[in-house]
């Protein structure tokens, strides 16, 4: 499997809370490779009409605020406030929206040396074609209090089952959406969190993609 030439992609999926995030990012300095967390994406089409008042169910505005995104400025720090994340997925259901970032998103990934991109439908829909995919999951009870600790350590005061809550919400309308659903690709390699802390699932991830650059390499 080859996405195009001179470019090596490493597709990474997953549910809110999974690990992916920080998966990705650690996988992309290791190989050093360019990395894109698209969920940002999502989130500053959220943000952007939260700050202008604008309704989150609207397809066309929000499709207008996607066709202006720039995946050059977005700011982590601003775009992880807690209550953008369901806003986020609100427009995540929306094809237009879709449309519009994952066209962004793809040239991204398309441009050499290639890169590590994180989200929901990397291996699914945005790069089918990655040379790796890992999909990166976890209990809810463990993302949820992973998600907690985050939150308390950052002056927030969300009880743990609020957190949960939360957190199943977003799961339901992520994996039960017509478009783009989250869910693994047929070629994805699993990766269960839920009893690993962040070392030992980024060493279990080094391991499968090694061995996938190894086989790619011989064939
Ligand atoms: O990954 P993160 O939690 O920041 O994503 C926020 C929301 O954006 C997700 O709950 C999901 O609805 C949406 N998203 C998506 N497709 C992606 C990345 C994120 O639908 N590739």
């Amino acid at each position: 499997m080859k996405s195009l030439p001179n470019c090596y992609v490493i597709a990474i999926d997953g549910p809110a809370a999974s690990g992916k995030g920080t998966l990705a990012r650690l996988i992309a300095e290791h190989y050093g490779f360019p990395h894109l967390d698209t969920g940002l994406t999502y989130r500053a089409v959220a943000r952007t009409l939260v700050i202008e008042d604008l309704p989150l169910d609207n397809e066309e505005l929000a499709a207008h605020a996607a066709a202006n995104i720039d995946l050059a400025h977005l700011d982590r720090d601003l775009l992880s406030a807690y209550g953008i994340a369901d806003a986020a997925s609100q427009v995540a259901v929306m094809p237009a929206v879709r449309r519009a970032l994952v066209e962004k998103q793809r040239a991204f990934a398309e441009t050499p040396p290639g890169a590590v991109l994180d989200g929901r439908d990397i291996g699914t829909v945005v790069c089918p074609d990655a040379d790796v995919k890992l999909y990166v999951t976890a209990s809810p009870q463990a993302r949820a209090e992973r998600r907690h600790a985050e939150i308390l350590e950052a002056g927030g005061s969300e009880s743990l089952s609020e957190v949960l809550a939360g957190i199943r919400r977003r799961d339901e309308r992520d994996m039960g959406r017509a478009d783009s659903p989250l869910k693994p690709a047929e070629d994805a390699h699993l990766l269960d969190t839920s009893e690993m802390d962040i070392e030992t699932a980024f060493r279990a991830a080094i391991s499968i993609i090694d061995a996938a650059r190894a086989a790619g390499q011989h064939s």
